[in-house]
């Protein structure tokens, strides 16, 4: 643009206020990560119930499971009765399960980017969990979340828990200060899963056939090479100290972002929704044509 040149150094003024304004703006979403970790206490109680009505650590009474969408069906007294007393043979017929089964299993199914991730030879394990919480960084450190994942016993890992760390930045780039848009996650981290032996399943054996280079005999032998698993989510690339990644980390760091934004914005709030697929429409509509998140969003989880 052919700037006049006294106007083009106004406008360099004018470019520098807008830094400063970058950094009023790291300031703001600063307190917004404070009040949110304000508030994921007041909400911890409610999830806690949550999670003990799923492993059936508490019963919910009658009053509790009343839901008002129950009693707006227009249904007959004819058709109520009916209906309760074939509820009340099938109650004979099979013992009723204890708390909600395969409840976060049925999550991961409902939700396409959880989906996407899942083997075969995952859903047996995922069957175990039995809650995923939030932690927030305490005040004064690096801003961060950890999704920790909640296991009751079981015959593959001896972990109780398996837990993943985002470590997020709320600051303006230095050398491009105009991107900001609230804080990024930078990096993450697994941890360790111990599992039973024979059950690691982010590990498949192959057998291979080997030509002795001179004497052409073949011989067979075994290797463990990674196999594809949600567990893998646990061991992401890491981001080396220069920050320059290939492709492939890349991308799965790109998709990991997503996805751990996604469990703690969406998934861990309101899990029943997922569970009953309610909440799946509802996500459809912040997304526009293109598939970009609706600008309401307070975290961004682009990887530059
Ligand atoms: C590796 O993955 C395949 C296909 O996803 C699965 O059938 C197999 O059970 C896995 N191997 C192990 C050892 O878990
Ligand atoms: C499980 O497999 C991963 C590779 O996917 C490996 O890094 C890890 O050491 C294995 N763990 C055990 C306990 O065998």
């Amino acid at each position: 643009l052919g700037l006049l040149k006294p106007n083009k150094i106004r406008v360099n003024a004018l470019k520098n206020l807008q830094v400063k304004c970058a950094h009023i703006e790291a300031k703001f979403y600063e307190e917004v990560h404070e009040l949110e970790r304000k508030y994921a206490a007041l909400y911890q109680p409610l999830f806690d119930k949550r999670s003990d009505i799923v492993k059936a650590a508490y019963e919910p009474t009658d009053e509790e499971c009343e839901w008002k969408a129950d009693e707006e069906e227009e249904l007959t007294e004819e058709m109520k009765e009916k209906a309760k007393l074939e509820e009340e043979k099938k109650d004979e017929e099979k013992e009723d399960p204890k708390g909600i089964p395969e409840f976060w299993l049925t999550v991961f199914k409902n939700v396409d980017l959880l989906s996407d991730m899942l083997q075969e030879h995952d859903e047996p394990i995922l069957k175990h969990l039995q809650d995923i919480k939030v932690k927030f960084s305490d005040p004064g450190q690096p801003m961060s979340f950890t999704l920790e994942f909640h296991f009751e016993p079981n015959e593959f890992f001896t972990n109780a828990m398996l837990t993943k760390t985002y470590k997020m930045r709320s600051e303006p780039d230095e050398n491009d200060p105009f991107s900001f848009d609230g804080p990024e996650i930078m990096c993450c981290t697994g941890c360790t899963i111990d599992w039973t032996k024979g059950k690691n399943v982010t590990l498949k054996t192959i057998k291979k056939k080997q030509k002795h280079k001179g004497r052409g005999t073949v011989r067979t032998v075994t290797k463990t090479v990674p196999n594809d698993s949600f567990f893998n989510f646990f061991t992401p690339p890491e981001v080396p100290e220069n920050g320059e990644l290939d492709e492939d980390s890349e991308a799965v760091l790109a998709a990991d972002f997503e996805i751990g934004h996604f469990i703690r914005e969406r998934i861990v709030p309101r899990a029943v929704l997922y569970f009953t697929g309610e909440a799946i429409e509802d996500d459809d509509d912040d997304y526009d044509e293109e598939g970009e998140e609706a600008d309401d969003e307070v975290t961004s989880f682009s990887h530059s």
